[in-house]
C-alpha cells in the first residue's frame, strides 16, 4: 500500500487573503464546496482578525455560514486573539490556528507584537480553545528567511515550536512565508525543529516564490514530514511580506506526491475544477502592500 501524506488545503485563506479585489462571498463559499469534494480532511477557510488589517477575510462569519460542511472535513479558521477566538467559536470553525513568526520583524509587521508577546497572547486563546475542545494548530512564520530580519536561525525555528506545543498545539505548520527557503536551509531548519518535535506533529507550507517549494516538500519528506499546506490554482500570499507570492499548488503537489509513489486521496478532476475556480478570483499577480 502506497504510504499516505496528507494536503492541507488553504487556499481559501491564505490563497484569498491578499486579493485587493473584494471577492464576494457566495465566491469564496462555492470554492470551499468544490474543495469539500476533494477528498480533503482539513480546510482552511477563514481568518478572524482585524478587518481593518486584511480587509478580504472580514466575511469569515458568513463564509463559515454558507458553506455545506463534508461529513470528516475538519473547516479551519485563523486566530490572533481572543476576540478572534471569540469570532471563530461563534461562527462553529471545527480547528483553530494560532500564528506567531521565527523573527521579530515579521511578528512586528504581521500582528503587532513581539515574539514574546504574541505567545503570551495566544495562550488564552490555547486555554480556551482547550476548555471548549477546539483543536488547536500553531503556524511560524519565516521559518528560513524573513523579509525584514535576513535568514532565520534554525534555532530561533525549535525555540517557538517548543513553545507552541507547550500551548497544545496539535500540529505546527512551518511557514517560509516568502519562499527563498532551499532543500538545504529547510533541512538545517527542519533538523533543529526535530530535536523539540516528532515529524508526526510537523507540516511544511511551502511558498513558492523561489520555484522551489516543491524541491523543499522533497526534503521534507525525507526528514518525516507527512503533511503539506498547499493553495489550489497556486494562489496566494501574505499582506504583510513583500515578495510573499504564491502558496505552492495543490495540484502540483498532489502529482508530485503521486510521481513519488505517495497517496493523497484526492479527486484530481476535483483539484483542478477548484484551481479553475480559485485562479478565475485572482486580480493581482503577486501584488503586494508594503507592511
Ligand atoms: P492591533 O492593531 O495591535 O490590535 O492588531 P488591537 O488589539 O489594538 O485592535 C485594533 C482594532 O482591531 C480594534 O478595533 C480591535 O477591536 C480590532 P477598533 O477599536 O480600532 O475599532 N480587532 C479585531 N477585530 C476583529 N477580529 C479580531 C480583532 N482583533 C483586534 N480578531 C492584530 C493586532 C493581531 C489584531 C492585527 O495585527 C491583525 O489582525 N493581524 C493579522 C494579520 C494577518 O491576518 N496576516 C495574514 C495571516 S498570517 C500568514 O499569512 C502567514 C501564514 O500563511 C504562514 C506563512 O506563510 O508563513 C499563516
Ligand atoms: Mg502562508
Amino acid at each position: 500500500m502506497p504510504e499516505r501524506v496528507e494536503i492541507f488545503e488553504v487556499g481559501p485563506r491564505d490563497g484569498l487573503q491578499n486579493e485587493k479585489r473584494p471577492i464576494p462571498t457566495a465566491d469564496k463559499i462555492a470554492l470551499i464546496d468544490t474543495l469539500s469534494r476533494a477528498g480533503f480532511r482539513r480546510i482552511e477557510v477563514a481568518s478572524f482578525v482585524s478587518p481593518k488589517w486584511v480587509p478580504q477575510m472580514a466575511d469569515g462569519a458568513e463564509v463559515l455560514a454558507g458553506i455545506t460542511r463534508a461529513p470528516g472535513v475538519r473547516y479551519a479558521a485563523l486566530t490572533p486573539n481572543i476576540k478572534g477566538y471569540d469570532r471563530a467559536r461563534a461562527a462553529r470553525a471545527d480547528e483553530i490556528a494560532i500564528f506567531g513568526a521565527a523573527s521579530e520583524g515579521f511578528s512586528r509587521a504581521n500582528i503587532n507584537a513581539t515574539i514574546a508577546e504574541s505567545l503570551d497572547r495566544f495562550a488564552p486563546v490555547a486555554e480556551a480553545a482547550r476548555a471548549d475542545g477546539i483543536p488547536v494548530r500553531g503556524y511560524i512564520s519565516c521559518v528560513t528567511d524573513c523579509p525584514y530580519d535576513g535568514p532565520t536561525a534554525p534555532g530561533k525555528v525549535a525555540e517557538v515550536a517548543e513553545r507552541l506545543l507547550a500551548l497544545g498545539c496539535y500540529e505546527i505548520s512551518l511557514g517560509d512565508t516568502i519562499g527563498q527557503g532551499t532543500p538545504d536551509t529547510v533541512t538545517a531548519m527542519l533538523r533543529a525543529v526535530l530535536d523539540v518535535a516528532p515529524p508526526d506533529r510537523l507540516a511544511g507550507h511551502f511558498h513558492d516564490t523561489g520555484g522551489r517549494a516543491l524541491a523543499n516538500i522533497e526534503a521534507s519528506l525525507d526528514l518525516g514530514l507527512r503533511v503539506f499546506d498547499a493553495a489550489v490554482g497556486g494562489l496566494g500570499g501574505c499582506p504583510y511580506a513583500r515578495g510573499a507570492t504564491g502558496n505552492v499548488a495543490t495540484e502540483a503537489v498532489a502529482d508530485r506526491l503521486a510521481a513519488l509513489g505517495y497517496e493523497t486521496g484526492l479527486d484530481r478532476d476535483v483539484i483542478a475544477a477548484a484551481a479553475d475556480m480559485a485562479r478565475a478570483m485572482r486580480t493581482s499577480e503577486g501584488d503586494q502592500r508594503d507592511a
